[in-house]
């Protein structure tokens, strides 16, 4: 039987999810549920960088308040394997807002409302198939 190959994402652990100790468990998490992690870096990004990974949202009113809270400190990207992982780990993630995101996933255990303009959501993944081609080559371009 012939096997396609396997999709992948890019999950971000954001700024808030670092400063509160949060990589492992999001990092456990993925690999509890059977996904492989096939890279991973910590940086903090530029406003470049995430100009162009949030550009679909250049003209909301959260974009400023939004970036700031992403160059705020560093990040973790991992680049996440599996089948339907896109899907999957959206899943994961639960509902952008942590309030109504139910329990049992990322947002939901982990997350709050902190009162700030931008939600802090501990996590990104990558939201279709083209998204996480795009995002996968901002994070991880080719050397
Ligand atoms: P992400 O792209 O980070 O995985 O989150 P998402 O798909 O669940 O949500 P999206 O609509 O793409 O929004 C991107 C990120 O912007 C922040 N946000 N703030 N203040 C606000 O109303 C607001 N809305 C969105 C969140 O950090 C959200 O994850
Ligand atoms: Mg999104």
């Amino acid at each position: 039987m012939t096997q396609t190959a396997p999709e992948a994402t890019l999950v971000l652990v954001k700024p808030d999810g670092v400063r509160r100790n949060l990589i492992g468990e999001v990092i456990g998490r993925i690999e509890r549920k059977g996904y492989i992690v096939t890279d991973l870096k910590m940086l903090t990004p530029s406003r470049e960088l995430l100009t162009a990974h949030y550009e679909e949202h250049v003209d909301k009113p959260f974009f400023a308040p939004l970036l700031e809270f992403m160059m705020s400190g560093p990040v973790v990207a991992i680049r996440v394997e599996g089948n339907r992982v896109i899907e999957g780990f959206r899943s994961l993630a639960g509902e952008t807002n942590p309030t109504i995101a139910r329990p049992g996933t990322i947002r939901g255990d982990l997350g709050r409302d902190w009162g700030s303009a931008a939600v802090e959501n501990v996590v990104h993944g990558s939201d279709s198939t083209l998204s996480a081609e795009r995002e996968l080559g901002l994070w991880f371009p080719a050397e």
